[in-house]
């Protein structure tokens, strides 16, 4: 019998790829995805034409326009179908926009969490829960990091114990979250506790910046790949405080979701792991500037506003030491030029350039 998959978010950037992922990997996967990425960033944020994609191209796949917030038919979901893995994707995921509707923000990111894992405690509680966390979690405690600046990045000294990234040992009290941010953790926090009370395989993937082709990019989301869509397009596109230095390590989402799959096979209860690019893959948003128009051979048309994002990390690059010494045999595949190459190939494609 096929294994099956509980994916939401399924038509975003790391839901899409967990449904591709996992198909050809003998899972059925049944999606959830309503396409509410459209609602917080816009029609350029519409994830319309990856859902149209998935349903044409990817075998087992079905797809639900469910809001996870919709507590009835979630449950009547879970009641019909027995899981084996659930991977928690769907998210308000922007701490700019948290603001705006505090009460949207924390009933998708915290409250339909719960929900979830209500209803995979009930009906599938020998199933692994993964949960796309993120490294606000932090709150803007790396902010405090002694960070030197150098000509077009903010550095640690290399001998600070955080030179390699940040581990999982920061705390996530007592530091300037955004509304987002404590949305995050309050739903990281629930997924810990569904391992470490109930002795469910949960995991929290605390993730830096997710990058990759199937994101729909938006000028409060997607931090690559709207500045590769800006310097197609000609848009206008604005750097927020720090001089443009502030540096993210950037993921792919192919590696993330292969960490996950590393994880389904051999889970753990209440495991919070840091994730993304690390040293392997950073990039400040100056550098990115640079590499993108080499890249593309266009210029991107930029300005500067001093004023920085509220909260907004300087610098985050993290540590996946704890995730790999698990893991030995998982890997980083991708560096930033070659995300960004093939976040340009797909965007070429997409907007007919
Ligand atoms: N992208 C990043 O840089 C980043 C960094 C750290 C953590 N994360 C986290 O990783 C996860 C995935 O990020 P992503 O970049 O794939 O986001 P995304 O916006 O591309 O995908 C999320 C999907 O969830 C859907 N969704 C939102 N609210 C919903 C609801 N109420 N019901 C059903 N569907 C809903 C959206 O339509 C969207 O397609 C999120 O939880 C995010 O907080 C992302």
């Amino acid at each position: 019998m096929k294994k099956k998959l509980l994916v939401t978010g399924s038509c975003g950037l790391i839901g899409s790829e967990c449904v591709r992922f996992f198909s050809p990997k003998g899972f059925s996967v049944i999606g959830i995805d309503n396409n509410m990425r459209k609602e917080f960033f816009g029609e350029e944020a519409s994830v319309e034409w990856n859902k149209k994609k998935l349903l044409e191209e990817v075998e087992n796949y079905r797809h639900y326009d469910l809001d996870i917030r919709d507590s009835k038919n979630i449950e009547e979901l879970f009641r019909q179908n027995q899981f084996d893995l659930i991977i928690h994707t769907a998210a308000q995921p922007s701490h700019d926009w948290a603001a705006n509707e505090p009460y949207t923000d924390f009933s998708i990111n915290a409250q339909a969490t719960l929900n979830l894992l209500e209803n995979f405690r009930r009906f599938s509680p020998a199933a692994v829960f993964i949960f796309t966390s993120t490294n606000k979690v932090y709150g803007d405690k790396p902010n405090s990091l002694p960070l030197i600046e150098l000509k077009k990045r903010y550095e640690l000294p290399s001998g600070h114990r955080f030179y390699q990234g940040i581990d999982e040992s920061m705390s996530i009290d007592q530091s300037l979250h955004s509304l987002f941010g404590v949305s995050k953790a309050s739903a990281d926090l629930l997924v810990q506790e569904y391992g470490r009370y109930f002795g469910l395989k949960t995991a929290c993937f605390r993730g830096g910046c997710l990058s990759g082709p199937a994101h729909s990019g938006a000028r409060l989301h997607g931090f690559l790949s709207y500045l590769v869509r800006c310097c197609i397009s000609g848009k206008k596109y604005t750097i927020y405080g720090y001089r443009g230095k502030q540096v993210r390590d950037n993921i792919h989402s192919y590696d993330l979701v292969n960490a996950f799959y590393h994880f389904y096979q051999n889970p753990h209860c209440g495991e919070v792991y840091n994730i993304g690019g690390s040293r392997y893959s950073n990039i400040s948003v100056l550098e990115a500037i640079e590499l993108i128009e080499k890249i593309t051979e266009k210029k991107l048309n930029y300005d500067y506003s001093e004023q920085n994002r509220k909260g907004d990390h300087i610098w985050w690059i993290s540590d996946i030491k704890k995730f790999r010494s698990h893991y030995p045999h998982w890997n980083l595949t991708y560096n930033i030029p070659r995300i960004i190459e093939e976040i340009y190939i797909k965007q070429k494609e997409i907007y007919k350039e």
